[in-house]
């Protein structure tokens, strides 16, 4: 049977992707940064996941206002890179692993949860900056990929306890896959951030420290804030926090923190980092 081998939440601002073409990560203002992502790589290394569920939110590249679904899945051979317009370059197609990803699409929607299935999606930063900072150095990556995307955009957005009870959904769901295949869980985004408006640049250490605290021990207390919450505490861009969410909701058994970093500014973010380990 399938296992959730663990969790890893990170940041995933285009300016990272910038960061690695240009080789920055040993420049001062992106070293404390980069510097927390080695021992999350060892672990990789060592625990040799062999399908990476990325758990992120599209920023108008594959999704815009017009058509926005609340949820999505990828149930593609594999996803394009496109350009979104932040000058990345684009990178060759990432795997993916259709028999998981429909496995996924039962066992989610007989639990109630009926999310949009994609044959063909293509994947941006969200997705990609965060694979690459614990891959990137890897010729080919070592993971097939399922994308699950989040309305982080368009409100009104799922509710924090929305996200939490579809994340213990595809716990259930991971389990349930009859494949001796080892799985990890991404979550992506966050953390407090404001793109736009009067409060723009606006970062909260306190909040996002006290966040990263409770999404260890106490996942509950944060799945009772409302995305109006987020707004308030962590900025108009906050809420991609509940693919955070998803991600703990799916980690079904023990879970031990293994690591965690953090650093404020990264362009205009508190960017967070956790890895968390879950045992049977
Ligand atoms: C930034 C952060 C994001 O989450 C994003 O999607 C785009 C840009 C930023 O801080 O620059
Ligand atoms: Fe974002």
């Amino acid at each position: 049977m399938a296992r959730i081998i663990g969790g890893i939440s990170t940041s995933h601002i285009p300016a990272i992707g910038g960061a690695i073409a240009r080789n920055l990560q040993q420049d001062p203002y992106w070293k404390p940064f980069f510097d927390g992502y080695p021992p999350v790589r060892k672990w990789l290394d060592e625990m040799q996941p062999d399908v990476a569920i990325v758990v992120y939110n599209d920023h108008g590249l594959n999704f815009f206002l017009d058509k926005m679904p609340t949820f999505a899945i990828g149930a593609a051979a594999e996803y394009q890179n496109a350009d979104e317009g932040w000058g990345l370059k684009t990178l060759p197609p990432f795997p993916g692993d259709p028999q998981f990803s429909w496995h996924l699409v039962e066992a989610l929607v007989q639990d109630e949860f009926d999310l949009t299935i994609c044959q063909e999606m293509t994947v941006d930063h969200g997705f990609v900056v965060p694979l690459q900072l614990l891959w990137g150095e890897k010729k080919k990556l070592p993971v097939r990929t399922v994308p699950l995307e989040v309305n982080t955009v368009q409100h009104p957005l799922p509710t924090p306890a929305r996200c939490y009870k579809l994340g213990r959904a595809l716990g259930k769901a991971i389990e349930s896959y009859p494949e001796d295949i080892k799985v990890v869980v991404l979550g992506t985004g966050g953390l407090s951030h404001q793109l736009d408006g009067q409060r723009a640049g606006f970062i909260n250490r306190q909040f996002d420290l006290m966040c990263m605290e409770k999404i260890v021990s106490d996942p509950e207390s944060l799945a009772r804030y409302s995305i109006h919450d987020l707004v308030e505490n962590a900025g108009t861009q906050g809420p991609e926090f509940i693919q955070w969410l998803i991600m703990r909701g799916a980690l079904t058994g023990n879970v031990r923190k293994v690591h965690s970093n953090y650093h404020i500014p990264i362009s205009n973010t508190g960017a967070g980092l956790l890895l968390l380990e879950n045992a049977a």
